[in-house]
């Protein structure tokens, strides 16, 4: 099969989230069955040309967006897996360094523009370079258009008529909703803007638009799939996604353990693995001298790695944590940014607990993974949480995840059983300050008084295998029926 995926995200080359890890990780899996893939990314003025070795590859690429011809040109690299990636350039939409939003996170006011022109690049250049695929795999909204493209322009092509479409929702809070004065510049045609097609109050909606045409739709766990056909967790698009009935599903992500496992893992000062953990211990002892923590292996660390929006959880964790310090003897190590409120608040942190509490405010890839290593326990306390991958990774790590039920982290998460001393982390079901300070006070506890359990725990954990091959496998299907649904 020929897959070209479409993506704003990818690693190593830009990530804000989980989704660049994803899209860095399915193709490859997907190679190793035997598929052809490529990938497509803007080129945004955050991407190390010279670091990556991306080089030119086509000077010039028409792309029509309504009546207006914009020139822009195409770069060309090769990711670890040996898989083709191609990035468009378009200074005036991506020379930015951020991906969706300014240094402060405010979203750039021409994001409708900049990935309709995105999506409608990518088919171009499919087209221009005679590379005929069965699927188009495009993944949220800023990708989503895809879809709508192929039916609405290249419905009667020689070369792209034929592939089905499939999009992934990594994340259905964000719809990409706009003003429907950017209708024209997409070329969506106000035939399409209907409100079960792209319409959506008055408004332009590029997610919804791109469920409407998709071949099939799934999101990344099957949970977040229960949870998203009614209710709050919809963000409104339950009926919509039940229109598609069983043609949309749900598929765990899977883990590149090429680059977050403790045997293979490059960012740590000593690999360790079930049978041998003292690099575990080595992890820890750095990234308390790194954080400003007190050096000391008994303590028991809670790492956070997050992203600071509403979704995580961390707003009520902020709220409950004075508690939890005052009452509970453990350390703390969190690296995230975002939200302004929660990065003075975390950031203020070390201050105000000296020894116990170590913040950074900001990306680091570096940390993260030590984080990962170094710490005992780690919160994942989210809203929702369509997969998450930090958790998953955490397995891995030997770093039990306290975690409330919901999306992926339900799927992934086994509850600690405290008569067997079996499970795998510490879950809760209501987000509230109660129920994080009893399920930190749960896994602080059985620190303390039942070492036995937590290293029962660990090693099952480990011995956890989430890699991508039975998700990859899950996506061909998907592809195959893509394909036969389009043939209809
Ligand atoms: P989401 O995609 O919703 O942010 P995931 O758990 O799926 O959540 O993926 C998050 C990814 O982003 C992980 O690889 C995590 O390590 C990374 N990440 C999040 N915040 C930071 C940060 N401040 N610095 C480095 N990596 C981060
Ligand atoms: C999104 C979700 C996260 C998921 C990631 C990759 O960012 O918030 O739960 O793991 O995409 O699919």
């Amino acid at each position: 099969m020929k897959i070209a995926m479409i993506s704003s995200e990818c690693v190593p080359f830009a990530k804000t989230g989980g989704l660049a890890d994803v899209v860095g990780a399915l193709p490859k899996a997907l190679s190793k069955l035997g598929h052809e893939v490529v990938i497509i990314l803007p080129l945004y003025g955050s991407v190390d040309i010279a670091k990556h070795g991306i080089k030119p590859f086509m000077a010039q690429l028409g792309v029509w967006m309504g009546n207006t011809l914009e020139w822009c040109a195409v770069h060309k690299a090769h990711s670890d897996g040996g898989i083709t990636v191609y990035f468009i350039e378009y200074n005036k939409y991506f020379q930015r360094d951020g991906l969706y939003h300014d240094a402060w996170f405010n979203d750039y006011p021409d994001n409708p523009k900049r990935f309709a022109f995105f999506s409608r690049a990518a088919l171009q250049l499919l087209r221009d370079m005679y590379w005929m695929p069965d699927i188009i795999h495009a993944h949220d909204w800023q990708a989503a258009s895809t879809m709508a493209y192929l039916k609405v322009w290249h419905w009667n092509d020689p070369l792209l008529a034929k592939a089905a479409g499939v999009l992934t929702i990594h994340n259905i809070a964000y719809q990409g909703i706009y003003g429907s004065e950017h209708l024209d510049y997409t070329g969506l045609k106000l035939e399409n803007f209907k409100p079960d097609i792209f319409e959506d109050h008055g408004r332009l909606n590029y997610l919804k638009g791109g469920i409407y045409f998709a071949e099939m739709v799934n999101t990344v766990s099957p949970t977040y799939a229960k949870e998203t056909r009614s209710g709050p967790l919809s963000c409104g698009m339950a009926p919509f996604l039940n229109n598609k009935g069983d043609r949309y599903t749900g598929i765990l992500n899977g883990v590149d353990y090429a680059l977050w496992s403790p045997e293979n893992d490059k960012h740590l000062p000593a690999r360790y693995s079930a049978r041998d953990m003292k690099g575990k211990a080595a992890a820890k002892k750095l990234l308390q001298e790194t954080l400003g923590l007190t050096v000391d292996p008994k303590l028991p660390i809670i790492g956070v790695v997050s992203r600071f929006v509403a979704q995580k959880g961390l707003d009520v964790v902020a709220q409950v944590l004075d508690h939890i310090l005052k009452d509970m003897v453990v350390q703390f190590a969190v690296l995230g940014s975002g939200d302004k409120l929660l990065e003075t608040y975390y950031g203020a942190l070390p201050a105000r607990y000296p020894g116990r509490v170590g913040s950074y405010i900001g990306y680091s890839d570096e940390l993260s993974h030590l984080i990962e290593a170094g710490s005992d326990f780690f919160l994942m306390p989210s809203q929702y949480e369509p997969c998450g991958l930090n958790q998953i990774y955490s397995l891995k790590y030997a770093t039990l995840p306290i975690v409330r039920a919901t999306g992926g982290l339900e799927d992934t998460v086994e509850q600690y059983d405290e008569k067997a001393g079996t499970g795998t982390g510490f879950k809760f079901n209501v987000l509230s300050q109660t129920a994080v300070y009893d399920t930190v006070g749960w896994a602080v506890s059985t620190w303390y008084d039942r070492p036995v359990h937590i290293d029962a725990m660990r090693r099952s954990a480990m011995a956890k295998d989430f890699s991508w091959e039975e998700s990859a496998k899950a996506y061909v299907a998907l592809y195959e029926r893509a394909i036969t649904l389009k043939r209809v």
